[in-house]
């Protein structure tokens, strides 16, 4: 089943600045994602997404809003139209007016599956959170203390380990890294410090 989207311009340039309220976003994500582990993923890039922008882009309000939708919505139709991954997302955004530049992050959240190219720094960081986020917190749920303690040094070598979370594609993590100007260990204590606390 391919999921590539055979296009890579997405919204309309008019609607620029044009964002959902959080809240809105968020009835959005309760009404398409009844799977509670599902919505905790989307929450936890969400917060390391928004967290970024404030810390470490300089973004204003309205920006970190905007990497704090794409990281929220970014897996939204995942649970109802597995077929259509990322596609029903993005045409809903796009009925809605949404600001081109959260459509576009969310269809490049992977470019190996939907053939968009991560093109400004939002697009790859959600590509190199997306994965990590998960990883690191399967590696947080096997621990009796779970993000309490959690060292990057334990990530690393659970990554290196190919059976733990072996669903995890460790290519694409490595793809998604090259794309930065950051060091794999780097990205990991930023995930750990952000999503740790999210529920
Ligand atoms: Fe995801």
């Amino acid at each position: 089943m391919s999921h590539k989207l055979g296009r890579d311009s997405f919204g309309d340039p008019a609607n620029a600045g044009n964002l959902m309220s959080i809240e809105e976003a968020y009835a959005l994500l309760n009404e398409w994602v009844p799977n509670e582990r599902l919505r905790l993923h989307m929450k936890q890039v969400a917060a390391v997404m928004k967290a970024w922008a404030i810390e470490k882009e300089n973004a204003d309000e309205q920006t970190a809003l905007k990497w704090e939708l794409a990281g929220l919505l970014h897996d939204a139709d995942w649970e109802k139209h597995p077929d259509d991954h990322c596609r029903i997302i993005i045409e809903e955004l796009e009925k809605r007016n949404t600001d081109p530049d959260v459509i576009h992050c969310i269809a490049s959240h992977g470019p190996n599956y939907f053939g968009v190219e991560p093109n400004n720094t939002m697009d790859k960081m959600i590509y190199a959170f997306d994965e990590l986020s998960g990883f690191v917190h399967a590696a947080a749920l096997i621990r009796p203390t779970r993000y309490e303690g959690l060292e990057v040094k334990s990530v690393l070598k659970r990554l290196k380990s190919p059976a733990f979370a072996a669903q995890v594609s460790r290519e694409d993590i490595n793809d998604a890294i090259a794309r930065t100007n950051l060091s794999l260990e780097e990205i990991i204590q930023f995930v750990i410090d952000h999503q740790k606390d999210v529920s």
